[in-house]
């Protein structure tokens, strides 16, 4: 019915006959309508528009009295887990599951907006201006704003700090793991990372993306210098340093750690990469259950037993299954079988990459299979109504949300997210004296003595020393990736840092002439050196793009090598890669071999040990295989084809 209608029912006669006050009662009347009717719409769109966008409705719903039990730092963690899940929403739970790159976020306010449990920097993900205060700023910004929601959980930032604070301008940059395998000296690794720490937690860094404990067996890989070792016993071992020294408690909080990148991460078959581009990384791995057992879960075995806060699902997949879906790896052995307490978190969109299924059904599936908190990165909006709607459907039970969130939060409180005071501490021991003093060391530790012919150690009073090679000036080649960019930045010029080259000149004596060119030309030069020393060095890579089908040494390095054998009585070769070159052919002409693997920004470590000022202690932590034929190698030495490497590990002179 038209409004015409309605207005047309009314007789004119009683109309003529109506007085002037009932006229306007009427009119009165009929205004009155419209408005309540107007409000009524207003109300039901308002209404369904919260219901619609339902995680709205949280900020709605009463904050929790001030003595809640799981605001009191006296009670049990457990209890006090109890009690915060018993409040949260499921909206708010699957807000905690979550892990989203800074870089992501649409707006600040959906920290607090969906009560989001972490907040990450992938590597390179910085701030505007790159350097400590500027990274504090951002991430006491991110926390504040995690407490306006109406829990005020605390939350989680978290990126990798596998050498050092290496995403910030001025940290200490110390050896990459596989350096550190090298020293296979475990207060050393805990004092490296003790040292992290305090650097991470000064920017309000609460969670580190590493160890890696990977069994790297061919050198093939692009990751191989993420790893301590090859050798399950001194990966765990090393490891579990590296974890205690991480989660080192500092007036009552501590940065959780995360092992990675389970499982069986460095086995996978040369070839089998699920990325169009590489080769071996993020591919697929055929260990049978024997070796799961005896060499892969060992190393968790450890990391467990430091007390773990998470660990992290690897990339590839075991045969068919990718491994982020395997109820089997992540519940049944990790959770179950090894008593893991902790958070699983994803990888960098590892729940979506390579997955068969569209993400409802990936995060279902990854869900179900054990999987606590999803590093997004990207779409944490459909992740929280993806979830959302499994849940509603059954798809995922409220137990396993419960049980995800509850690891979560058993972590946050732990680490003393809930209670500590927000530390005033100042910046300066970022890249402090002591910390570059540490790292020094920690070089000297690393580097292995693979050949010396009588030649070392060099004497500080030698006249005359030419240096040569890409990898003699240049701190960024000595950092590797993961330093500042992701793939790390080649050229000289991190702050704080001492390229090898400077280094030397340090170490001499003052009446000692020491000579630099690229290419170990000296045109100028009228009688031999004494010594030279070539520093020969791989361009910094990353992940499956250092995937390398033959790794060995540059040409013009090698060009270096040679003009420096005709100018010089003696020549030393450094060599600064992230994994064992081929050199079989090459190390037979030279006099000195020293692998020096990714020493970070303190080159005066390497002149340290070539000038005798400190020994040479370091083995290798992986074996050095005589050509490609024989990868993969196997933890106990063995070859593809059965014929010997080059140095086995443990080797060093
Ligand atoms: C790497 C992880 C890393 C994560 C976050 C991934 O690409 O595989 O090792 O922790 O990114 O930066």
């Amino acid at each position: 019915m038209t409004k015409k209608n309605k207005t047309s029912k009314i007789s004119p006669k009683k109309h003529t006959k109506t007085s002037k006050s009932k006229r306007f009662l009427y009119s009165f009347t009929i205004h009155y309508k419209s408005i309540l009717f107007v409000l009524l719409f207003l109300i039901i769109s308002i209404t369904s528009y919260l219901i619609l966008q339902k995680e709205d409705l949280g900020p709605l719903l009463p904050k929790p009295p001030a003595n809640a039990i799981y605001k009191q730092s006296s009670q049990p963690i457990e209890k006090r887990v109890e009690d915060l899940v018993s409040r949260m929403t499921l909206e708010e739970k699957i807000g905690q599951m979550s892990l989203v790159d800074k870089n992501s976020l649409t707006k600040i306010k959906d920290i607090s907006r969906y009560n989001l449990g972490a907040v990450m920097s992938g590597a390179g993900a910085k701030p505007a201006i790159n350097n400590p205060q500027s990274w504090f700023d951002m991430i006491a910004e991110i926390k504040s704003e995690a407490s306006n929601s109406r829990l005020e959980i605390p939350i989680l930032y978290g990126l990798d700090a596998n050498h050092g604070h290496s995403n910030v301008l001025g940290a200490t940059i110390f050896p990459h793991a596989i350096g550190l395998g090298a020293s296979y000296n475990n207060e050393l690794v805990k004092q490296v990372a003790v040292a992290t720490s305090e650097e991470l937690r000064t920017t309000g860094v609460n969670w580190d993306f590493s160890p890696s404990i990977d069994a790297p067996k061919d050198i093939r890989w692009g990751r191989v210098y993420e790893a301590f070792s090859d050798s399950p016993e001194l990966n765990g071992s090393l490891g579990r340093s590296y974890i205690e020294g991480i989660q080192t408690a500092d007036k009552g909080g501590y940065v959780l750690a995360s092992a990675k990148h389970y499982l069986a991460t460095g086995s996978m078959v040369w070839g089998s990469s699920n990325h169009k581009k590489f080769k071996i990384d993020q591919g697929k791995t055929f260990v049978d259950d024997n070796a799961l057992s005896n060499e892969y879960l060992p190393p968790y075995k450890d990391a467990i037993s430091a007390n773990v806060s998470s660990v992290m699902i690897s990339l590839n997949q075991w045969g068919d299954e990718r491994i982020i879906d395997s109820k089997n790896l992540v519940t049944e052995k990790l959770k179950n079988e090894l008593g893991f307490k902790g958070i699983v978190v994803s990888d960098w969109y590892g729940v979506y990459e390579y997955s068969k299924t569209n993400k409802y059904e990936a995060n279902i599936k990854a869900i179900n299979a054990g999987l606590d908190m999803t590093m997004l990165p990207y779409d944490y909006k459909d992740f929280l109504k993806d979830v959302r709607k499994a849940v509603s459907t059954g798809r995922i039970s409220e137990g396993r949300i419960d049980d995800a969130v509850s690891r979560i939060l058993y972590q946050k409180f732990k680490a003393g997210l809930f209670d500590v005071e927000p530390r005033v501490t100042s910046l300066e021991s970022i890249g402090s004296q002591k910390h570059h003093a540490l790292a020094r060391k920690a070089v000297a530790s690393s580097a292995v003595l693979l050949k010396n012919n009588s030649t070392l150690p060099v004497s500080v009073n030698t006249k005359n020393i030419i240096v040569a090679g890409s990898g003699a000036d240049n701190v960024g080649r000595q950092c590797g990736a993961w330093t500042i960019e992701w793939q790390g930045i080649d050229g000289n010029w991190i702050p704080g840092g001492t390229s090898i080259l400077q280094g030397i000149k340090q170490t001499v004596n003052k009446s000692s002439n020491v000579e630099y060119s690229l290419d170990g030309k000296f045109p100028n030069m009228t009688e031999k050196a004494d010594i030279g020393i070539a520093v020969v060095s791989e361009k910094p890579y990353a992940e499956g793009w250092g995937d390398n089908p033959n790794p060995t040494i540059d040409k013009e390095d090698l060009k270096a090598i040679n003009n420096l054998k005709q100018i010089a009585n003696k020549v030393v070769v450094v060599i600064i890669s992230g994994r064992p070159l081929i050199i079989t052919e090459q190390i037979r002409t030279w006099d000195v071999a020293v692998e020096a693997w990714l020493p970070g920004s303190e080159g005066g470590g390497i002149a340290d040990v070539i000038f005798g000022k400190v020994p040479f202690v370091a083995k290798l932590p992986i074996s050095w295989p005589a050509n490609t034929k024989q990868l993969p190698i196997q933890s106990n030495g063995v070859t593809n084809d059965n014929s010997s490497v080059l140095f086995e590990r443990g080797w060093g002179l």
